[in-house]
């Protein structure tokens, strides 16, 4: 069912699992900011931070051990831009940031583990947000240049790149909603800029690539999308039909249609957002989404596969304007509602309902809409709040059934070339802090030395892989191979 060469992987981020958030002249991130601010109850759970975490910063040979154990292919992690350039800029390397990617790395490679690595996980070195983040339009050329130094210094052994994770959460959440870093609450306008600006850098760090690198590492840059999968609440109802495409414009169209399909954002998207512009008297249609101009680098064809995070589904009913009372928002742009079928089972947190066959009909979707391209799943997971149960059976559940729905979308003909399960370890969630635990081994973060322990999930996922992986000498998953 799974090509040779197949990726079996597990992914981890930097700010969620390293803590070391001052060790050895890292800079602080935009999140080390937002989980330390004073006086502001309630931005994370029990206020509570990364400085700590898994402490993968001194502990990663127990996270290496916790790869080798589950027999993963390949293992996807991403970089802290403030631990290698602590200013955010080339100006000012940090040899022990860069020392420390280097032993992780070549560990990895060293146990045939092929490391997928992420350039930007949510973690802007606060320097940088300090000279007005993703929201300045400068953010694509320091983004771009510390691409090359990442390509330069480290990609002679990472041959799969995601330059950005989830542009639609950093610009949502941290700038529309401000549940995360940096907490901007500026709806209906700061989300649009930072996802431009977003898409601006991705773009230039993989033409960077393009020009400068490919030809002498044959690797392969993609930025990471999330997006549920989403179908009208009454399939009769033509309102609800197209707030269901309007749903999907807005989540996966925004950043999948300008790289993989037209080079500008989808007609449902701009046509809503103008048109609401319009509406609500704001300065004019075609204020809020930004147009890309002729000038910048092309933003169409710059992914060399396409990775997608999938969490969940959605049935999608149409607001019928209604929403135009939330004045300038997304939301009333948006003009639709995802609601949960009550059939589906949740998973500990309220938006997370067990939908495994919704990856089947999102990669369906992909394949048809964005020319059959090759497609990493690089993220999906189950979570656990409240009491924990290391016998995890519906989380193995959850992993067999969404495995299996994997494999059924190789026979419909989508070319999966890998599937990366959230998480390797039990981390800080986010906003959630430490009270949603998503990982394969269980951390105890009340002990000093952060015990790992496998839980049954990570035992069946490790006994799926051992069934489909390539023997030892087969194919070593040369990137190039698996596009
Ligand atoms: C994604 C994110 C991960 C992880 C996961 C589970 O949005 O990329 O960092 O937190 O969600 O919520």
């Amino acid at each position: 069912m799974f090509p040779s060469g197949f990726a079996w992987g597990a992914a981890t981020a930097a700010y969620q699992i390293e803590g070391g958030w001052d060790s050895d002249d890292k800079g602080p991130s935009i999140w080390d900011t937002f989980c330390h601010r004073e006086g502001e109850e309630g931005r994370v759970f029990a206020a509570q931070n990364g400085d700590v975490s898994c402490n993968s910063y001194e502990l990663w040979r127990k996270d290496l051990q916790c790869v080798q154990e589950l027999g993963l292919t390949h293992y996807r992690m991403s970089l802290s831009w403030a631990r290698l350039l602590p200013d955010g800029t080339t100006g000012t390397v940090n040899p022990k940031g860069v020392r420390y990617y280097n032993t992780v790395i070549n560990d990895l490679v060293a146990c045939n583990v092929s490391p997928m690595v992420t350039l930007y996980h949510f973690d802007l070195p606060q320097a940088l947000q300090d000279r007005g983040g993703w929201k300045s339009p400068d953010m694509a050329t320091l983004f771009d240049s510390y691409a090359r130094f990442c390509f330069e210094e480290f990609g002679d052994r990472v041959k799969l790149w995601i330059t950005i994770n989830e542009p639609y959460v950093c610009a949502k959440l941290g700038h529309e909603d401000g549940s995360h870093a940096p907490g901007v609450k500026q709806p209906g306008v700061a989300a649009y800029l930072v996802g431009h600006n977003m898409l601006r850098a991705h773009a230039r760090a993989w033409h960077s690539y393009d020009s400068l690198f490919r030809s002498k590492q044959n690797g392969a840059v993609s930025l990471a999308l999330n997006s549920d999968w989403v179908e009208p609440l009454d399939p009769a109802s033509a309102g609800d039909i197209s707030a269901a495409e309007r749903f999907l414009a807005f989540t996966l169209g925004w950043f999948a249609w300008p790289v993989f399909a037209t080079g500008d954002y989808p007609p449902a998207m701009r046509s809503a957002v103008d048109a609401q512009s319009a509406r609500l008297g704001y300065g004019g249609v075609d204020s809020r989404l930004p147009g890309f101009s002729e000038d910048e680098p092309a933003l169409l064809g710059t992914a060399d596969f396409f990775a997608l995070n999938y969490y969940t589904s959605r049935k999608v009913r149409s607001r019928g304007g209604g929403a135009g009372g939330d004045g300038v928002s997304m939301k009333s742009d948006l003009d639709a509602e995802g609601v949960l079928d009550p059939s589906w089972p949740l998973c500990g947190v309220s938006w997370l309902a067990v939908v495994p066959r919704g990856l089947r009909n999102l990669l369906g979707y992909i394949k048809e809409t964005f020319n059959n391209p090759a497609v990493y799943v690089t993220e999906n997971g189950f979570s656990q709040v409240g009491a924990v149960e290391i016998d995890d059976v519906q989380r193995c559940r959850f992993y067999h059934d969404t495995i299996m729905e994997v494999a059924e979308a190789i026979e419909d003909g989508v070319r999966v070339r890998g599937y990366f399960a959230w998480s390797l370890l039990d981390n800080f969630e986010w906003a959630d802090g430490f009270s949603v635990r998503f990982g394969l081994f269980h951390v105890d973060f009340s002990e000093d030395g952060r015990p790992r322990t496998m839980y049954r999930s990570g035992r069946e996922y490790a006994k799926i892989i051992a069934k489909h992986r390539p023997g030892p000498n087969a194919d070593k998953g040369k990137a190039e191979k698996l596009l």
